[in-house]
Parts: structure tokens; C-alpha cells; sequence
């Protein structure tokens, strides 16, 4: 598919010369000015800190509507996606574009399976971290590292692209939960053939040989539910930096390890994390909530309520709303009750009913309930932002894979506006003052 260019242009005047731009439009009609010439013709470049209103590329993966609040992967709702598939499913869909079959399922399952071991030669990288490493700083040095374990997927980015993309999406289910069992000193448990990918997680994460972990179908659900949310959301942070770096031509596995650095900070991914930390230190301080919204609105004060706000929805996070349902649920069925549910139901009618919130359009995003859940599951938080890498890793790479796949794709080199020292003349090091 490709985007359609409208009849008229936009005009731009400069120096009393009319120029005019390309307009664009989208497939469900979002429009944008093409600028692709603009400094051949102008001599201009446009400035937009934080690309807050550029787009870096097209892109069929999937569809944002910020304001009418709306996600589809590959043309489906994400809530007939998260209510009706696995996960593997949708990361079939995100990287062939077609929800696959019965049969194309299965043979993406077996595939799954067949990668699930990392190497053993990797798993001595584990004793060489600290027991208190970041489990997201081991995630990006082992996914980096799997380039020279299968340098024969490094050379052309597209070449046995099935292969490599499956063996990436069942290796960093398996790193993730072996980076676990290292950090809590407990023996690795390795993967099983007659588990599901989400069933395996849980089973690499939690069984131990002394007190056997049963896999619950009703946890299983919820991990997939999760990981579909998190699948893919169009040019973000992280999802840029993959594009960006694999724009250089750099192996996947490079480009994926960046935009896991990237989902790491507290204002992308870590934010789940971050959420949980702001919900115990309320629930600490006597759950002061107005002491902590008003910290929250305060310019001044770098407190920000973590888990609301976004930089594309201006209205609810329709992830959110799956997830805080999904919450309710499988608290319901694990029998856990859960003070700081309490604590992030309190805060969300409390700003959603603040002139401060309602003016800047901040709701809860994807990250203000999903915590709950995954603590719920029994995993820790210094692991979700890890969670977060496993549900978007199909995404980054169907985005990468488009990518790649566009005559149109250049090197990423976005320009600047200096606005340093105009020329010096030198000064010798013996004559400096
Ligand atoms: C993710 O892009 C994606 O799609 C990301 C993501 C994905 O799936 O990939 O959806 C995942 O990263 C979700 C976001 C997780 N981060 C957080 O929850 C951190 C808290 N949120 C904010 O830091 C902020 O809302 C951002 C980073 C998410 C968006 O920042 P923007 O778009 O640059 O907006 P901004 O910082 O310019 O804020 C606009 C105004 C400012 O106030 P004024 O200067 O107008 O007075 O809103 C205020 C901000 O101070 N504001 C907040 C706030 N978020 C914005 N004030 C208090 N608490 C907040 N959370």
C-alpha cells in the first residue's frame, strides 16, 4: 500500500517566494505536508524538537488514533486482537501482515520451540554479571551478543528473515527468565517442548526443582492478553531507535538491543516499573493523594504522576482500558487483593476529575495498571520493563523488516539549527589565558 498525494499543495512563502509542498494522506486519512525537497527547493530544514509533528516514514504495521482513542494492528481492532488471539498469533500478524492459519500457526509454534535454547557457551555470560544487574542492561548485552552466535543472520537483513525473527521472539522469552533465576540464585530451568509460549515463560520463570510450578491456564490468558498489548504503537520511542539504527545497516540483533536501551527509560517503558515505585511511596505516605497531585502539577517539583499522560492519545489509552479490566479479573481469580489497585483507582478519579489533567489531556497509558498484573503473576518490578521488550520485540522487528523492505529507506540523519560560537580564530595552547 502507499499513501495517496492530494490535489492541492501547500503553499509556503518565504522571502516572497511561493513554493509548493506535496500534501499527503494517509490510508485512513491522516495527512501530512511531504518536505522531502524542502532544502534542495528553500534551503530550509524545519525544526521540531522531540518530533512532535514529523513523521519519520509510512508505515501499514499499525494505526493510531490519539484523539478517537483507537490501535489496530495490520487493520485489527487491538480489542478483538487481545480478547480472541495468543500472543504468537499476533506476532505473526505484525511480522507477515496476515493473521496466519491453522497450519501457518502451528509451524510458527514449532519454530518457536525449536529456538528456545540459547546457547550454552551464553549462559556463562550470567555469572558474570552481578546478582543485582539490571535485568533490562542483561537483556540488551545478550540479545546484542546473539550476532556472534548466528553471524550467518547478520550478513543480509533480510535473507532467512522467518528464522532469525523466530528465533529472536523465543531466545529473549528464554534470556529474560534465565536473567531471573540469576538474580534470585536459583537454578535455571530450561525450556519444555509441550508448553505454549506464554506457558513456558511462566515455567522457566517460577518451577523449581524442589516445589514444581503448575502452568494456570487463567495466567497464561493474562500473559498473552499483555504481551498482544504491547505488541507494536507505531513511530515511538524505542520503535524510532530500531528503525533509526537498522537504518545503518546493522544486524538485527543490534538494532533490537538498541531499542531495548531505548523502551529501558522511565518516561517509555520503564514507566511500568516507575508506576509501581509512585503507587508504594502513596500508599507509604498514608495515601496522601492530594500531597502527591499537587507534586504532580508543580512545574517546579520533577515529581510527574508516571502512567499518565501520552504523547499521541489525548484521550484514554484503549490499552489501558483492557488492562485495568484484566486487572480486576485475574485479582478476582488469583484471589489477590491488591492495596495499590486501590491506590491507582483513587489517583485516576482524582486527575481525571483535575482542571490540571483534563487541560493537558493526561490519562493513564499503557503502563498505569499493567504492573498490578504482573505483580499479581508473582513477577517482580525490576522485570516488567523486561516484560515489556518481550510483548513489543514483534514489532520492533516487523518495523524494522518494513523497513528494510522500502526502496525508500535511507540512512537516518536527521539535521540541526547550530546556534554555537560563530568562527574563532585559534589560539595556541601557550598563549591561552
Ligand atoms: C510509553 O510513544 C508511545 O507510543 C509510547 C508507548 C508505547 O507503547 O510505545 O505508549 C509507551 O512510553 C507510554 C508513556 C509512559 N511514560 C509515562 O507514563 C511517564 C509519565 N508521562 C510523561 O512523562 C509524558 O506524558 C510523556 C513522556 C508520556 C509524554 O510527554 P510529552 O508528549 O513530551 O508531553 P510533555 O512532557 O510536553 O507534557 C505536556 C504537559 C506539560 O505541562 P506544561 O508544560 O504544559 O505545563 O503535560 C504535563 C507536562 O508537565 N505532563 C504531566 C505528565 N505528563 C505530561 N504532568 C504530570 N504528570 C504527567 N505524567
Amino acid at each position: 500500500m502507499t499513501y495517496t498525494t492530494t490535489a492541492s499543495a501547500a503553499e509556503l512563502k518565504i522571502n516572497g517566494k511561493t513554493y509548493h509542498l506535496p500534501l499527503v494522506e494517509g490510508t485512513m486519512g491522516d495527512k501530512a505536508i511531504d518536505i522531502s525537497n524542502l532544502l534542495r527547493e528553500t534551503g530550509y530544514i524545519t525544526l521540531d524538537s522531540g518530533y512532535k509533528n514529523t513523521g519519520s516514514c509510512t508505515s501499514s504495521v499499525t494505526y493510531l488514533d490519539g484523539r478517537g482513542g483507537i490501535l489496530r494492528y495490520r487493520g485489527y481492532d487491538i480489542e478483538d486482537l487481545a480478547k480472541n488471539c495468543l500472543f504468537v498469533e499476533v506476532a505473526y500478524l505484525l511480522l507477515h501482515g496476515k493473521l496466519p492459519n491453522a497450519a501457518e500457526l502451528e509451524a510458527f509454534k514449532q519454530l518457536i520451540g525449536r529456538f528456545a535454547l540459547i546457547h550454552e557457551d551464553m549462559i556463562h555470560f550470567f555469572d558474570h554479571f552481578p546478582s543485582h544487574a539490571s535485568p533490562m542492561s542483561i537483556l540488551s548485552v545478550m540479545v546484542n551478543s546473539l550476532c556472534n552466535f548466528y553471524p550467518e543472520m547478520s550478513a543480509n537483513p533480510l535473507e532467512d528473515f522467518d528464522e532469525t525473527s523466530t528465533r529472536l521472539i523465543s531466545k529473549i522469552r528464554t534470556i529474560a527468565a534465565f536473567s531471573y533465576k540469576k538474580s534470585i540464585g536459583h537454578p535455571l530451568v530450561y525450556p519444555r517442548h509441550d508448553l505454549c509460549y506464554c506457558g513456558n515463560f511462566l515455567h522457566m520463570m517460577f518451577d523449581k526443582p524442589v516445589r514444581p510450578y503448575t502452568v494456570r491456564p487463567e495466567i497464561v490468558t493474562a500473559l498473552n492478553k499483555l504481551l498482544i498489548l504491547h505488541a507494536d504503537h507505531e513511530q515511538n520511542c524505542s520503535t524510532s531507535t530500531v528503525r533509526l539504527v537498522g537504518s545503518a545497516g546493522v544486524n538485527i540483533y543490534a538494532a533490537i538491543a538498541a531499542g531495548i536501551n531505548a523502551l529501558w527509560g522511565p518516561l517509555h517503558g520503564g514507566a511500568n516499573e516507575a508506576v509501581l515505585d509512585m503507587l508504594e511511596t502513596i500508599y507509604a505516605d498514608d495515601s496522601n493523594f492530594e500531597k502527591y497531585i499537587n507534586k504532580a502539577k508543580d512545574r517546579n517539583d520533577p515529581f510527574r504522576l508516571t502512567g499518565f499522560g501520552h504523547r499521541v492519545y489525548k484521550t484514554y489509552d484503549p490499552r489501558a482500558k483492557i488492562i485495568k479490566k484484566a486487572c480486576d479479573e485475574i485479582l478476582r481469580v488469583l484471589n489477590v487483593s491488591d492495596p495499590l489497585l486501590d491506590i491507582a483507582y483513587k489517583l485516576e478519579e482524582i486527575a481525571l476529575h483535575d482542571e490540571y489533567f483534563i487541560e493537558r489531556n493526561l490519562y493513564p497509558n499503557v503502563d498505569f495498571y499493567s504492573g498490578i498484573i504482573y505483580r499479581a503473576l508473582g513477577i517482580p518490578s525490576n522485570m516488567f520493563t523486561v516484560m515489556f521488550a518481550l510483548g513489543r520485540l514483534p514489532g520492533w522487528i516487523a518495523q524494522w523488516k518494513e523497513m528494510h523492505e522500502d526502496p525508500a529507506t535511507r540512512i537516518g540523519r536527521p539535521r540541526q539549527v547550530y546556534i554555537g560560537e560563530p568562527a574563532r580564530k585559534f589560539i595556541p595552547l601557550a598563549e591561552r589565558p
